[in-house]
C-alpha cells in the first residue's frame, strides 16, 4: 500500500499487526497473568497512534478472533480515545460494520467517521497493486488515508 501513502505521510509508520491467532481466549481470571501475547498485543495498541481495521464479515457478524482480540482490551484501557478507522472491502458487509462500530464506541474509541469508508473493489482476483492503480478506488483509499493521519 506504500504507493497510496501521500508525502505527508511517510513519517508515520504502518505496523501490520498479524498475531491475532495467537491471543488465547479471552478469560477476565487471567487478568494479571496475562501470555506474552497479550501483553504484546496491548503494548502495541499502547504505542500506536490510532488504529486502522479492517475485516471480513462472516455470517452477518465480525470473525471470532477480532472480537477475542478486542475482548482482551475492554478493561485494560489501551484503546482510551485511540482512534480508530474502518475500511469496509464489500458494501454487502453491513452487519459486521455495524456490530464492530457498536463494540469500539462501547470500549470509548474514538471513530473517525470522515476517515471509515466501504470500497467496491474492482473485481475479486485482484492484489494490492490493481488497488492501487484503480484509479477511483486508490483515490477513497487515499483521502481517507489522509483524513485519518489529520486526525492523529
Ligand atoms: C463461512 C463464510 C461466511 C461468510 N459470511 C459472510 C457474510 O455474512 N456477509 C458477507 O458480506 N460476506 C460473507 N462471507 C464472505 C467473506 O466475508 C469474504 O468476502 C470472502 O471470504 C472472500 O474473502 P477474500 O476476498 O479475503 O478471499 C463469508 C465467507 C465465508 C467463508
Amino acid at each position: 500500500m506504500g504507493s497510496l501513502l501521500p508525502t505527508s505521510c511517510s513519517l508515520l509508520p504502518l505496523n501490520l499487526y498479524d498475531s491475532l491467532s495467537d491471543l488465547p481466549h479471552f478469560n477476565p481470571d487471567l487478568e494479571g497473568t496475562e501470555l506474552p501475547s497479550v501483553k504484546d498485543f496491548r503494548t502495541q495498541l499502547q504505542i500506536s497512534g490510532g488504529v486502522l481495521i479492517s475485516t471480513p464479515e462472516y455470517a452477518h457478524g465480525i470473525p471470532g478472533v477480532l472480537k477475542n482480540a478486542l475482548d482482551w482490551v475492554v478493561g485494560s484501557g489501551e484503546r482510551y480515545r485511540k482512534p480508530v478507522a474502518l475500511f469496509n472491502a464489500s458494501p454487502r458487509a453491513i452487519h459486521a460494520q455495524a456490530s464492530l462500530k457498536e463494540i469500539l464506541q462501547t470500549m470509548d474509541a474514538r471513530i473517525i467517521n470522515e476517515a471509515s469508508i466501504t470500497v467496491l473493489l474492482p473485481s475479486n482476483q485482484i492484489d494490492e497493486n490493481d488497488i492501487v492503480s484503480h484509479s477511483e478506488t486508490s483515490s477513497v483509499l487515499h483521502n481517507a488515508i489522509v483524513t485519518f493521519v489529520s486526525a492523529i
